[in-house]
């Protein structure tokens, strides 16, 4: 999966104790990677930033890589989905997750507001081909967004969950111990894919949370695999999280992405990633991408029909 951000204002968590960093852990801030500017320009790391991006990705389980989609692109984009997001948060059946105040939202499918240095980031996608093989399958384009708070919905963090919440063939190396059974929940439950407290507390003891700062126009490439919690917005600005998944080529996930025919021309452009499509004209999908199933009606796990 790889997020890109239109901006964070994270608080900053307590610095770790001394105490805990005096254990034989691993750091637990992320690894940031600085491209060039001729980096940026190309869409291609040096070989040894790609290097420091797999480690960190093998190693942490996500790895960012700072100011890599243009500014202006992201404030066009975060104008329309901010709107969006108070339109979303004011139905009855709002799309939320986990807390009131998160909601499950999709950017506008057509070419008005796609960017192909936001979805389909070549930086991005030299590096999850690089981890999982040539040519990944993206087939979930969606985000959240974190409301600011109100006097009913006060800045709630979503509890720590794993998004792959089903068996899978592969498990992260530092979860490499963990199974289903430490989820309160199995897929298609409300507490799907949350952790159970003393699993966490087990965990936080070799390898403590943290909420890093993460600059506008970053991405981050995060292995679904991974323990995480979107932590609540203390700003008055509605933010807007983006999220693409890449599965390995091998991976029989059998969703597809719905965008606006308006787009055929580039999405069929881009040979680095395979990308199932169910096209809708672009008047249709105006009024339909606000009303998409969300939650546990996403499923990430491998199915027959592929
Ligand atoms: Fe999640």
């Amino acid at each position: 999966m790889f997020s890109a951000l239109k901006s964070m204002r994270p608080r900053w968590l307590p610095r770790l104790a001394s105490a805990n960093r005096s254990l034989h852990t691993s750091r637990s801030y992320p690894i940031a990677i600085n491209p060039s500017k001729s980096e940026i320009q190309a869409g291609r790391l040096t070989s040894e930033n790609l290097e420091i991006a797999i480690r960190s990705l093998y190693h942490d389980g996500l790895v960012m890589v700072t100011d890599v989609i243009p500014h202006e692109t992201l404030d066009h984009l975060n104008k329309k989905m901010a709107e969006d997001a108070y339109k979303l948060y004011s139905r009855k059946d709002s799309p939320f997750n986990y807390n009131p105040n998160n909601l499950q939202q999709d950017a506008p499918p057509m070419k008005e507001f796609f960017n192909s240095k936001i979805f389909m980031n070549p930086i991005a996608t030299q590096i999850t081909s690089t981890a999982l093989g040539p040519c990944p399958k993206w087939t979930f384009c969606s985000g959240n967004t974190a409301m600011p708070p109100t006097s009913e919905n006060p800045p709630v963090s979503q509890p720590v969950h794993t998004d792959a919440d089903f068996d899978h063939p592969i498990w992260l190396g530092t979860h490499q111990d963990t199974n289903l059974s430490f989820q309160e929940g199995q897929h298609g439950e409300r507490a799907s894919g949350r952790i159970k407290k003393e699993e966490l507390e087990q965990r936080r003891a070799i390898r403590p949370p943290c909420q890093p700062v993460v600059p506008k126009g970053s991405i981050v490439i995060r292995d679904l695999r991974l323990w995480h919690a979107g932590v609540g917005n203390q700003t008055d600005e509605a933010r807007v999280m983006l999220a693409m998944i890449h599965f390995a080529p091998w991976y029989r996930n059998p969703m597809k992405l719905e965008f606006a025919d308006d787009l055929k021309e580039t999405i069929e452009e881009e040979k680095d990633l395979e990308i199932p499509v169910e096209w809708v004209s672009k008047n249709d999908v105006a009024g339909q991408y606000l009303n998409r199933a969300f939650g546990n009606a996403y499923d990430f796990s491998q199915g027959s029909r592929s």
